[in-house]
């Protein structure tokens, strides 16, 4: 049975505002979520509710104003985001996949992979292996020496699953991966993500305003007027 000790992340009494023109906007209130280790869970609410920000949040792209969260076991600091020992649990720790992909045009499928896991301090041919068996299990094995603007979306997208894999992290963030794409393709593309999450045991935080995709998560929450609840 599942305990506490197994979450990937907790996130406590998590707040946070904006200043838009001398005004105060609250986002994020006290917000309480915790994600057990392999688990998936989605989150849906009205555009601008907040969940960008609370994805950017978990991921110590932004600080919040009061509020606690532990990456597994380590408890983050209270505000300096950028910490050498929280930079280097960074890259084992978390994959991120945003709905704009954000490949890097100058470098190749295959270097888009292995730059990730250069940046985590593993490199070498084991590494070179996974990120080509990745590639091949998202369907884009053939494409490793493509640069990233002569691929589809979909292909781009699938690129970017691999890269955030990579260094078999224990979390990662979907910012509405299929966002850009087709009908069809969205469905293939997140299919491939649950696939993956599940195959690597991570954990997955799935941000989408599709339901159907919503209700493939172990978990589905929403987020409303700063809080989550769910359905
Ligand atoms: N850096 C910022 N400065 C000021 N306001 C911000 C900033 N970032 C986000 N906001 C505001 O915070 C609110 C939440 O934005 P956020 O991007 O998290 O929404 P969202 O739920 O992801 O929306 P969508 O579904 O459209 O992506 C919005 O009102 C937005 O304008
Ligand atoms: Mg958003």
């Amino acid at each position: 049975m599942n305990n506490i000790n197994d979450s990937v992340l907790q996130v406590k009494g998590l707040s946070k505002s904006f200043l838009f023109e001398d005004q105060k906007i609250d986002v994020l209130h006290d917000i309480e979520l915790s994600i057990l280790e392999g688990m998936s869970l989605s989150i849906r609410g009205d555009s601008g509710c907040g969940k960008t920000t609370l994805l950017n949040l978990v991921a110590r792209l932004e600080m919040g104003d009061c509020g606690e969260i532990f990456w597994g076991q380590h408890k983050m600091s209270a505000s300096a985001s950028c910490n050498s020992k929280e930079a280097s649990l960074r890259s084992t720790f978390l994959g991120v996949v945003y709905q704009s992909y954000y490949l890097i045009p100058e470098l190749d499928v295959l270097e888009n992979v292995l730059i990730a896991g250069k940046l985590s301090g593993s490199y070498g041919p084991g590494v070179r292996d996974r990120a080509r068996a990745l590639l091949s299990k998202m369907g884009v094995g053939n494409k490793e020496k493509q640069i990233p603007t002569k691929l589809s979306g979909g292909e781009r997208q699938r690129v970017a699953i691999a890269r955030a894999l990579i260094n078999q992290p224990k979390l990662i963030l979907a910012d509405e991966p299929t966002g850009n794409l087709d009908e069809r393709t969205g469905g293939e593309v997140m299919d491939l993500l649950l696939m993956s999450c599940e195959e690597e045991n991570a954990a997955l935080i799935l941000v989408t305003h599709n339901p159907s995709f919503a209700r493939a998560t172990n978990e589905s929450i929403f987020l409303k007027k700063g809080k989550l609840a769910t359905e």
